[in-house]
């Protein structure tokens, strides 16, 4: 069965693509590589024993879109492409939405021509805006506050009316908490571009001497260390959970919108304690001043993923951690 992972040579999707391979799908990615480096393939390729096909393609590129369709008749398509910098998509609002948004509607229109029914769509906890009280399950209020998650609660809602209009088409939209970590290999991870914002790249890149120090946002949170709180999620829980999802979608019409988060909250100090502790290694840290837009406490009630689709998140942060810096130490500078 094949199934076109757009946003494929990305983070999240290179891990996906492996665990899709070694379950024996064939798989068609369409990236125009803007955050991603076409050295992953041979990466996924060396992990997962078996090539995807490739596309140097934008999501917003219909003709392209349908060329690739008419050739590979895929069953579903799992959706990742967009881009995800949250200070950024305030700055420059109209990329967020033209990429994201048009990119998504040129995907479901071509998916629509050329008959493809099943969608896989990489949302995210952002769509929960602020005020969600943890663990958030999914019928929490969405309130998204910047324009990169209001661009996924858009697509989330396209997706919704799809689904009605047309009976047979069906989408899941997974909203991922905070994913971390990389394949145990080594050989796949998180290649940020410039200086990391995310907590987990930064940790690895003071790790590995590049940055001097971590600053942690924030000492008086209202949390049993202070410091904040979010659900670390390991990529190939992840990444497995892609694959549950399309299982899902054999049996489940309409929309879903399902939380993939682990249900554990960890603070600031404690990740950065374990890093420590998992890799034998000191981290020099100070701490700072809050991050403005950051919440005190963001974590899931992951029920409904086991309910549905008997999804569990498996690794813990030990693991993130280890896996995390494994990839950093053998790839100090990513796929460059
Ligand atoms: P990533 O930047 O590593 O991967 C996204 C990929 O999409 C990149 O390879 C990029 O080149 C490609 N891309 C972007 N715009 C494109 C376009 N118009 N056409 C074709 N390809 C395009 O990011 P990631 O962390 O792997 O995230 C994957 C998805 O998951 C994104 O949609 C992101 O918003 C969502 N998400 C990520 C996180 C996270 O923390 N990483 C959290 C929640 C949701
Ligand atoms: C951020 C985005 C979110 C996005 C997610 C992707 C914001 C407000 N939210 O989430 O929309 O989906 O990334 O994973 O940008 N921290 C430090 N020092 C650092 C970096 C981070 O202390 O150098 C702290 C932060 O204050 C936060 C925690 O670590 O409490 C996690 O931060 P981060 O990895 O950036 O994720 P989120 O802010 O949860």
């Amino acid at each position: 069965m094949q199934i076109l992972v757009t946003g494929g040579t990305g983070y999240i999707g290179s891990h996906a693509c492996v665990e899709l391979l070694r379950a024996g799908y064939e798989v068609v990615i369409a990236d125009n590589l803007s955050n991603s480096s076409a050295a992953v393939l041979e990466r996924i390729e060396r992990i997962a024993g078996r090539a995807p096909v490739f596309y140097k393609l934008d999501v917003r590129d219909a003709e392209g879109l349908r060329l690739l369709l008419k050739r590979h008749p895929v069953k579903a398509a799992i959706h990742f492409a967009g881009v995800k910098a949250v200070a950024e998509s305030v700055a420059d609002p109209l990329k967020y939405y033209d990429n994201n948004v048009n990119g998504s509607l040129a995907l479901f229109t071509a998916m629509r021509a050329a008959g493809v029914k099943h969608m896989v769509f990489s949302s995210s906890a952002t769509v929960y805006g602020a005020q969600a009280v943890s663990p958030i399950g999914e019928q929490a209020v969405t309130a998204p506050v910047n324009p990169y998650g209001r661009t996924k609660l858009m697509i989330e809602e396209i997706l919704r009316d799809l689904c009605i209009a047309d009976p047979e088409f069906r989408a899941v939209a997974l909203r991922y908490f905070n994913p971390v970590g990389a394949h145990a290999s080594g050989l796949i991870g998180e290649a940020p571009q410039g200086t990391p914002n995310n907590l987990m790249p930064y940790i690895c890149q003071v790790a590995a001497g590049k940055l001097p120090e971590l600053q942690v946002f924030g000492k008086d949170y209202p949390t049993p260390d202070g410091t904040a709180v979010r659900d670390y999620i390991h990529v190939m829980d992840l990444a497995q959970g892609h694959l549950q999802a399309l299982d899902y979608l054999e049996r489940a019409p309409g929309f879903s919108a399902i939380n993939l988060g682990t249900g554990r909250g960890t603070s600031v100090l404690e990740i950065l304690q374990t890093f420590e502790r998992v890799n034998q290694i000191t981290i020099p840290h100070r701490m700072a001043a809050r991050r403005p837009g950051d919440t005190a406490v963001t974590y899931a009630d992951p029920r409904l993923a086991a309910e549905l689709f008997g999804w569990h998140a498996a690794l813990g942060l030990a693991d993130m951690c280890r896996d995390a810096w494994r990839w950093q130490r053998q790839n100090p500078d990513a796929y460059a």
